[in-house]
């Protein structure tokens, strides 16, 4: 397994950071996000960080077609780090990459990893093999498929075509979506975007983020254009007291924020509520911000939102490294938490109040069942249709019980959006 990289030379330190994250997600079943917040790619510069990041995350998402390619170059897999170096060579060399610089530096990352150093000549020469013969096979292979214990529960959900569609989009991966603290069209324009049926503001190639006009100024943060329905569902007012349960990185909070409602936000852990709290101090919003087990928390409230944690399954586009860490047993554990925060959070709700639960989950258990079963658990709980009245929202989208069903295969033309599930709720009384 490759040692994390130390130093940056271009092109190939960030082609060693990238098989490093490979390494640890196929290998170990670490996730991206943990691996960069425990320091993976700390000492490389911010470009190379963001290009390691990148190929990585390209390579996950190829990963299906660059094996059926190496597969007829190999006699039988080398060591995870050399067949992970392949794949990335693959994956960029089918995209498009230059064959010179993509074989040359993956041959360099090989032959500075000791235990592998003696396989840089199979690198060679697999890769130029590849350059030669790859793209157009490439090509002709089918779109990569979700793995099977993930696949089959979806297509059980959502019948074959569909998990077709939604795999397509997982290959397609995601634009970045913004949503604006005030003026759409005015980011829209700034950051030479569009601004979406519902209100975000999508760009096509953003590159670094943080470089985008508007960032420093707080006019506005990344989220999902799926994501950002959830608060459109609760509709905020000025003065309401919410409870955003389980807001962080918070950009739930700052829409809440936003709409000048009084805010508090509970999450259990401390480290993401600190990006909760750098995020609003960039777009200079406020919130009361209570680290705490969501379970235990007290008061009552006007309107709450319940971003339930969940299986994460409908960001596999962003996050390709999801369905390679994971196995699918948690599963049972957060559809059993998600039902006792729907419980909870209702006793923290006044008579008359409205709850938002949202998932960014494809799972049916995590959606459209939470919420028939809450409707049976509670009998002052009433789904609140009239929420659904959102510019943008297309009818085809609401679920039989009153919910929104959010797919990454929707909007396929303008480069689709996360899978969520997402119902308003009314307590009845008061
Ligand atoms: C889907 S994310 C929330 C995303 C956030 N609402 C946003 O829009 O940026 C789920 C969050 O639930 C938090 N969480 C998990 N279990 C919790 C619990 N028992 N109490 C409070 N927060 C919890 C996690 O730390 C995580 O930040």
């Amino acid at each position: 397994m490759a040692k994390p990289p130390t130093a940056s030379d271009t092109g190939v330190a960030a082609r060693r950071s990238a098989v490093y994250l490979l390494d640890q997600i196929l290998g170990q079943g670490r996730l991206m996000p943990e691996l960069v917040g425990a320091g993976a790619l700390d000492r490389l510069p911010a470009d190379d960080r963001a290009r390691a990041q990148r190929l990585a995350l390209d390579t996950l998402r190829g990963l299906e077609r660059a094996d059926r390619l190496l597969h007829k170059h190999l006699r039988k897999p080398p060591a995870l780090t050399v067949r992970n170096a392949l794949r990335l060579g693959t994956v960029e060399l089918c995209q498009g990459g230059a064959a010179h610089g993509v074989v040359n530096a993956l041959v360099d990352v090989i032959a500075s990893d000791r235990r592998n150093a003696k396989l840089k000549g199979l690198v060679n020469a697999v890769l130029r093999k590849i350059a030669t013969d790859g793209p157009e096979a490439w090509a002709a292979l089918r779109v990569p498929r979700l793995p099977k214990w993930l696949r089959g529960p979806l297509a059980d959900a959502w019948g074959s075509e569909t998990i077709a569609a939604i795999e397509a989009a997982h290959f397609a991966g995601a634009p970045l979506d913004l949503t604006a603290k005030t003026d759409p069209q005015a980011v829209a324009a700034a950051v030479n975007g569009i601004v979406l049926p519902t209100g975000s503001v999508r760009v096509a190639d953003a590159g670094q983020v943080t470089a985008l006009a508007g960032y420093a100024t707080g006019d506005w943060w990344v989220q999902d254009a799926a994501a950002a329905l959830a608060v459109r569902l609760l509709s905020p007012k000025a003065g309401e007291t919410i409870l955003d349960m389980c807001a962080a990185p918070g950009g739930k909070t700052m829409q809440i924020a936003a709409s000048g409602a009084q805010v508090t936000a509970v999450d259990d852990s401390a480290t993401r509520m600190a990006r909760v709290q750098d995020n609003l101090d960039r777009t200079g919003l406020k919130a009361d911000l209570v680290v705490a087990d969501g379970l235990t928390h007290s008061g009552l409230y006007d309107a709450i939102l319940l971003d339930a944690p969940c299986s994460a399954t409908g960001t596999i586009r962003r996050h390709p490294d999801l369905p390679f860490a994971k196995d699918g047993s948690e599963f049972g554990a957060l559809i059993e938490l998600q039902s006792q925060m729907i419980d909870h959070m209702w006793t923290l709700l006044k008579p008359g109040g409205r709850m938002v639960f949202c998932t960014c989950s494809l799972l049916p258990d995590e959606g459209e069942v939470q919420i028939e079963e809450a409707l049976g658990r509670h009998a002052d709980m009433q789904v609140e249709r009239a929420a659904l009245n959102i510019d943008g929202v297309d009818p085809d989208w609401v679920t039989s019980e009153g919910g929104l069903r959010l797919r990454p295969d929707y909007w396929a033309a303008q480069g689709g959006m996360d899978g969520f599930y997402m119902a308003c709720l009314r307590k009845m009384g008061g």
